[in-house]
């Protein structure tokens, strides 16, 4: 299985493509992903125009650092064959295709990527957003690391409305628990669903916090102000680095050579809690970087 090099995900802020003031506005915002939507934030009339004008952004190179992904329509729709044409040509680091049903989906588009000649580094990445694609997720996910596949985005305004169910967070527990678990059992990067009241810090504070404690590397959002609170929930805390640290030169330490497992501050450590230490200070050196 092959990991992708590591970048945080804190926060991926969709940005209807179809809306100028908000590529702009893109340029300076924190998120550490911005995904240009072609598909749902974007009238049918609107279309071609978003994309035209989503590739021209995407080529202008000023975006800094940010992961760059493009969300293009769904396959059984009239734009998505030109969708993702243009976005295999365009430069960015991923294509998040809505509404994926099965693991022969993912094939297929993996397959034409390859033949719009996207960059090798070009990465796919699905939408979890549909009864099949939660029943098939074993099989979408054993694709990670092949295929071009390396991550999944929660959607659950499209679940809500295929379940008939309302759309309260408890109904879709179970679906992110097997979601985090079929995304790392292939190492594929998973973020969670939008929260659509964006005048309700409080609740969305509440969200980020479930969806961390639940694995999610972070939140899609759909408006500026909630990327602070995002990338504050996700990014590792003050007191889980300073016990990574504590964790890394405890098992530095002589007196631990060859050790397996060691006490560091009263508790039972491991060698697999020094594998998750140096993890989390990676994760923590990795979104200092992004500040630079
Ligand atoms: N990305 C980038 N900039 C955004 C933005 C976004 N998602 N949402 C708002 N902005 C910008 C606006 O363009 C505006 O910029 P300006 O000050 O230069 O004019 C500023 O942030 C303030 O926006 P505001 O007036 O508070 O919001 P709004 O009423 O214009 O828009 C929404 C509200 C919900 C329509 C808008 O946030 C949006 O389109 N969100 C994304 C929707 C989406 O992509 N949905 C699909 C995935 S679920
Ligand atoms: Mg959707």
């Amino acid at each position: 299985m092959t990991q992708t090099p590591f970048r945080p995900r804190r926060s991926c802020l969709y940005m209807p493509a179809s809306n100028n003031r908000a590529l702009e506005k893109a340029k300076s915002l924190a998120a550490d992903t911005i995904i240009f939507d072609l598909e749902d934030a974007v009238a049918p009339e609107a279309k071609e125009d978003a994309r035209e004008q989503a590739c021209a952004a995407l080529r202008s190179g000023a975006y800094g650092k940010r992961e760059l992904v493009v969300r293009i329509n769904a396959m059984d729709t009239p734009w998505f064959a030109q969708d993702l044409k243009q976005a295999c040509q365009s430069k960015a680091n991923a294509v998040l295709v809505p509404k994926i049903l099965s693991a022969d989906d993912i094939i297929a588009i993996s397959n034409l990527m390859d033949e719009y000649d996207a960059d090798r580094n070009s990465k796919l990445w699905a939408m979890i957003e549909m009864p099949l694609a939660i029943l098939n997720l074993p099989q979408i996910a054993a694709l990670g690391g092949q295929k071009r596949l390396t991550g999944f985005v929660m959607g659950f305004n499209d679940l809500a409305k295929e379940m008939h169910a309302d759309h309260e967070r408890g109904n879709f527990l179970s679906v992110m628990t097997q979601t985090v678990i079929a995304a790392r059992a292939y190492g594929l990067n998973v973020i969670d669903s939008v929260y659509n009241d964006f005048n309700d810090p409080d609740g969305l504070v509440a969200e980020c916090l479930e969806a961390r404690k639940l694995g999610f590397d972070g939140k899609s959002l759909i408006h500026p102000v909630q990327i602070e609170t995002a990338n504050r929930i996700f990014a590792p805390q003050a007191d889980a680095i300073a016990e990574a640290e504590a964790i890394i030169a405890a098992f530095k330490d002589p007196v631990n050579a060859g050790k397996g497992v060691i006490v560091v501050d009263g508790k039972m450590t491991e060698l697999l809690h020094l594998k998750q230490a140096k993890q989390l200070v990676a994760t923590a050196a990795a979104i200092e970087a992004l500040a630079e």
